[in-house]
């Protein structure tokens, strides 16, 4: 089984990629490989609504790593998203990158896939950053892994997030969760829920 692990922090071997390796070698000790996919510091358009995406299920940008991460998608069985707290919310790279991939991508090709997010910080902010994660997988009909605390783990740099051992304890928590939510949807006998031709009330009339 795989899992695609999107690290939207600019630093690749930062805080968050210290602590998707502690997920990673949970998810490993479950023979589930893991490919870490770092969005890069290169600059990352953010979605202009042109709505291309709904026909061609790729962005039409491809001077980014985005229809990279796209290409990546139906082979998966589990996503991580993750992301450092920038300003109480998640990074502005990975808002932009998250942004156009699950608006190209986050129907049918994600839909009933376990998934987990996490963010890192300093300090405060981790609840509205890890909610904005969620928003993503929750958009797309994934399950979500949870812990027994909220994903979110303290540390200024990738020594640091060791020192905060609860935090390492829950997100352990939430690869092992992960990995049994993937071999429990893979295993499972039970057909996918019903799904109706989705309603779209705006707003304004
Ligand atoms: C632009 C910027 C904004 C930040 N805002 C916050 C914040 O609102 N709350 C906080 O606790 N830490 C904040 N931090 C600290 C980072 O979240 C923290 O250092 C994190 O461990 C960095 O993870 P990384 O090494 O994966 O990038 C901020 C850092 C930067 C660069």
């Amino acid at each position: 089984m795989k899992v695609l692990a999107i690290n939207g922090s600019p630093h690749e071997n930062g805080s968050t990629n210290a602590a998707l390796s502690i997920m990673k070698q949970e998810l490993i000790k479950e023979e589930i490989d893991v490919n870490v996919f770092h969005i890069g510091t290169a600059p990352i358009r953010g979605c202009i609504g042109c709505r291309s995406c709904a026909d061609t299920k790729k962005c039409i940008y491809n001077d980014d790593k985005v229809n990279e991460a796209i290409n990546l998608l139906s082979d998966i069985d589990g996503l991580i998203i993750a992301s450092p707290v920038h300003f109480s919310g998640i990074s502005g790279g990975m808002k932009c990158f998250l942004d156009r991939l699950f608006f190209a991508a986050g129907g049918r090709v994600l839909e009933y896939k376990a998934a987990a997010s996490f963010v890192v910080l300093r300090r405060s902010g981790g609840s509205a950053a890890l909610d904005q994660l969620n928003h993503y997988l929750m958009y797309s009909k994934m399950v979500l892994a949870s812990s027994h605390y909220w994903n979110i783990l303290h540390g200024t740099n990738a020594q640091e997030i060791y020192k905060d051992e609860e935090g390492v304890q829950i997100i352990k928590q939430a690869a092992r969760n992960l990995a049994w939510l993937m071999k429990s949807i893979e295993n499972s006998k039970i057909d996918y829920p019903q799904t109706d031709e989705r309603v779209r009330t705006n707003f304004i009339r």
